[in-house]
């Protein structure tokens, strides 16, 4: 059995925000506040968690715009990388979203960010564009890849 289907795995709630918050810090070099966690479960954002014997393993936030899911955060907590739960987290995603009848999946990824990129193109996304200067970073800003399936 991998270890992404020993995980248990749920619609994201009002008490997930501060574990995810923890992770957020500890994950990114620019991480969402438990307060933008807040707005987007209170916008109506979907989310979900994943979890291990209580421990807060990876989630995944997306907006869905009509047929169209934008992929806002997938995280594996720091711990948990490099055994497959990104891979399974995001394909369960994708899967959650096309039972929600929607047909594409968007993101925007750091130029800078590897182990993303790598798991995008694993999974069969394609880059479509470059947004120059999308994210803040040390020094000045940096550019989005935008990726689609
Ligand atoms: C991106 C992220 C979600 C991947 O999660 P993970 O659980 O470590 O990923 P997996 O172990 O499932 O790896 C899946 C694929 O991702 C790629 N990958 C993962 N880590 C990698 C690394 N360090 N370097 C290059 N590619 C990597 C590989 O293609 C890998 O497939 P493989 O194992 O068959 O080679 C994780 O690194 C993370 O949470 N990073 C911080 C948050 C973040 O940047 N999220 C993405 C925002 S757009």
């Amino acid at each position: 059995m991998s270890l992404f289907s020993s995980l248990k795995l749920r619609e994201w709630r009002e008490d997930d925000i501060a574990p995810m918050a923890e992770i957020e810090q500890q994950a990114y070099p620019y991480p969402w506040s438990a307060g933008i966690l807040r707005d987007c479960l209170h916008a109506g954002h979907l989310g979900w968690t994943a979890w291990s014997r209580g421990e807060l393993v990876a989630y995944s936030v997306v907006q869905a715009v009509l047929d169209e899911a934008h992929l806002l955060n997938l995280c594996t907590a720091p711990a948990w990388q490099g055994q497959g739960v990104g891979r399974g987290m995001l394909s369960w995603v994708m899967q959650q979203c096309a039972a929600r009848e929607m047909q594409r999946m968007l993101l925007e990824v750091r130029a800078s960010n590897t182990p993303a990129l790598g798991l995008y193109r694993a999974l069969g996304f394609e880059q479509d564009g470059v947004r120059k200067g999308y994210y803040p970073a040390t020094g000045g800003r940096e550019d989005a890849h935008g990726w689609r399936i």
